[in-house]
C-alpha cells in the first residue's frame, strides 16, 4: 500500500466513524456504497466486506427517520419481483401498505385536507376526466417542516387509493457503480409504470445535499437529469409523490413539472389539540381536564414531537412513576408563562389534590397564590418550600 493510499484508507475510517458516532445512518449507508466502489479493484476482499454490511443495514434501516418515528408502517416484505441494484442485490424501492392494519388520516388544517381529498377524488375519476380531453393530476409535491405528515399523507393517499405505497430509495439508487444511478432509477421507474403506482420519491432534498460533496456531483447532475426525464415521461394511470423540507434546494427544473403543490403548514392549536386527544387514545379520560393546556403548552411543534409527548406522559402514567397533574406539569412548566390564568389554576389545584408538592412549591411551579391554592384544594399536607419530590 502506497503513503497516499494509507492516507486515503485512514481518513474513510475517519468518515466513516463520525457519521457512525453522529447516528447518521443513512449517511453510513452512502458512505459505504462509495467505499464498496473505492476498493473494490485495490482491496476486493474489503470492498466484500464492506458491501455485505451494507446488505445487513439495509433490512434495518427502513428507509427515512421520519418512517421510523411514530406509528410503524407496514412494510411487506420485499417482492420477488421489486426491482433490484444489479450491484449490490439491494431492493431500490420500500413498499409500505397499510392496508391490512388500516391508517387514520392525518390531522391537517382544512385548507390541506380539502386540497388532498381532492387529487384522491381526481385520482378515482381519471377515466372520467382523460374520457373528456381533461388530464388527471399525475404528481404532487409535498412541502413542509419536518415531523408534520407529509410522508404520513403520502401513506395516506395510497391507502385511499388501495394501492401500497412504494418509496424509491435513493440510497440503494446511489450505492451502485458509478454510472448505474440512471439506469438504477429508470428500472424504478419502469418498474412502477408497468404496475400503476403510487411512487413516492421521500426526501428528495437529498440529492441536493449532497451536491457539496465533490466526488458525486457529476453522478447527482445525471440523477436529478434522469429524474426530471422520469417525471416529464409519468403516465395518467399512475401517481408520483414527492416531499421535502427544504423546497429551497429542490432544482427549480423539478419543481414547476409536478401538477400540485401541498404546503403542510406547522400545526395550530386546534391541530395540536386533535393530535393530543388522538394520541392520548384510551387514555384521554385521564387527562381531559389537561387537554387544553396541553394544547396550549405544544402549539408551534410539530405533531411528530407532540405524540412523542403524549406517549412519554402516557407511559409515566401507565407505570405509576406520577401522577397526571405531575407528569403535565413537567412537560408544561418550560411554557408556564403562556398559558393562561384559568389553565395554571387548573393545574395547581390537581397538584395539590395530588399531594406531591407543598403549596409553596405549587405556587413556585404555577405562579397561582397559595391563598386560591388553599381556596380550592384546602390547607397542604406538606411544609417547607421544596415539597416531597424536585419538579
Ligand atoms: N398531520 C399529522 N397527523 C397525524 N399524525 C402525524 C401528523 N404529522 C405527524 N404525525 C405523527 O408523526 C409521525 C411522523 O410524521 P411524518 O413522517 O409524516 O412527518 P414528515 O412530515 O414526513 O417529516 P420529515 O420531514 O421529517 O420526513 C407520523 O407517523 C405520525 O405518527
Ligand atoms: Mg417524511
Amino acid at each position: 500500500m502506497t503513503a497516499e493510499e494509507d492516507l486515503q484508507l485512514e481518513d474513510d475510517f475517519a468518515n466513516l466513524a463520525r457519521l457512525a458516532a453522529a447516528g447518521a445512518q443513512e449517511d453510513v449507508r452512502l458512505w459505504l456504497a462509495k467505499l464498496v466502489r473505492r476498493y473494490r479493484t485495490r482491496h476486493p476482499s474489503l470492498a466484500e466486506r464492506l458491501n455485505e454490511t451494507l446488505k445487513a443495514t439495509h433490512t434495518r434501516s427502513t428507509g427515512s427517520a421520519a418512517l421510523r418515528r411514530g406509528v410503524t408502517p407496514q412494510f411487506s416484505p420485499p417482492e420477488a419481483s421489486l426491482p433490484v441494484d444489479a450491484d449490490t442485490r439491494m431492493s431500490l424501492l420500500r413498499v409500505c401498505d397499510d392496508r391490512a392494519s388500516g391508517l387514520e388520516a392525518p390531522l391537517l388544517p382544512n385548507g390541506l385536507t380539502t386540497e388532498i381529498d381532492g387529487l384522491i377524488r381526481e385520482r378515482f375519476e381519471v377515466d372520467k376526466l382523460l374520457a373528456h380531453g381533461i388530464r388527471p393530476p399525475r404528481s404532487a409535491i409535498l412541502v413542509g417542516p419536518p415531523g408534520v405528515g407529509k410522508t404520513l399523507s403520502a401513506r395516506w393517499i395510497a391507502f385511499r387509493l388501495n394501492k401500497p405505497l412504494w418509496v424509491l430509495d435513493l440510497t440503494t439508487v446511489m450505492s451502485s457503480l458509478l454510472g448505474k444511478t440512471g439506469a438504477n432509477l429508470r428500472m424504478v421507474f419502469d418498474h412502477a409504470k408497468a404496475n400503476e403506482a403510487v411512487l413516492l420519491l421521500d426526501e428528495i432534498d437529498a440529492i441536493a445535499k449532497r451536491r457539496s460533496d465533490e466526488s458525486d456531483v457529476g453522478e447527482l447532475k445525471r440523477l436529478v437529469t434522469a429524474i426530471l426525464q422520469e417525471v416529464d415521461s409519468w403516465p395518467d394511470s399512475g401517481l408520483l409523490l414527492a416531499a421535502t423540507n427544504h423546497p429551497e434546494l429542490i432544482d427549480p427544473a423539478l419543481w414547476r413539472r409536478f401538477d400540485a403543490i401541498f404546503q403542510f403548514p406547522n400545526a395550530d392549536v386546534t391541530t395540536v389539540e386533535r393530535g393530543i386527544r388522538r394520541f392520548l387514545g384510551r387514555d384521554a379520560g385521564n387527562f381531559e381536564t389537561y387537554i387544553g393546556m396541553l394544547a396550549d403548552a405544544l402549539k408551534g411543534s410539530s405533531l411528530s414531537d407532540v405524540e412523542r409527548s403524549v406517549t412519554t406522559l402516557r407511559r409515566r402514567v401507565l407505570l405509576k412513576e406520577a401522577s397526571p397533574a405531575e407528569v403535565v406539569v413537567s412537560l408544561v412548566s418550560p411554557h408556564i408563562e403562556e398559558l393562561n390564568k384559568a389553565h395554571r389554576q387548573t393545574l395547581a389545584v390537581e397538584l395539590a389534590k395530588s399531594q406531591a408538592y407543598s403549596h409553596n412549591r405549587i405556587m413556585e411551579l404555577t405562579g397561582v397564590s397559595r391563598d386560591t391554592i388553599r381556596k380550592y384544594a384546602g390547607p397542604s399536607p406538606i411544609k417547607g418550600r421544596s415539597g416531597r419530590k424536585d419538579a
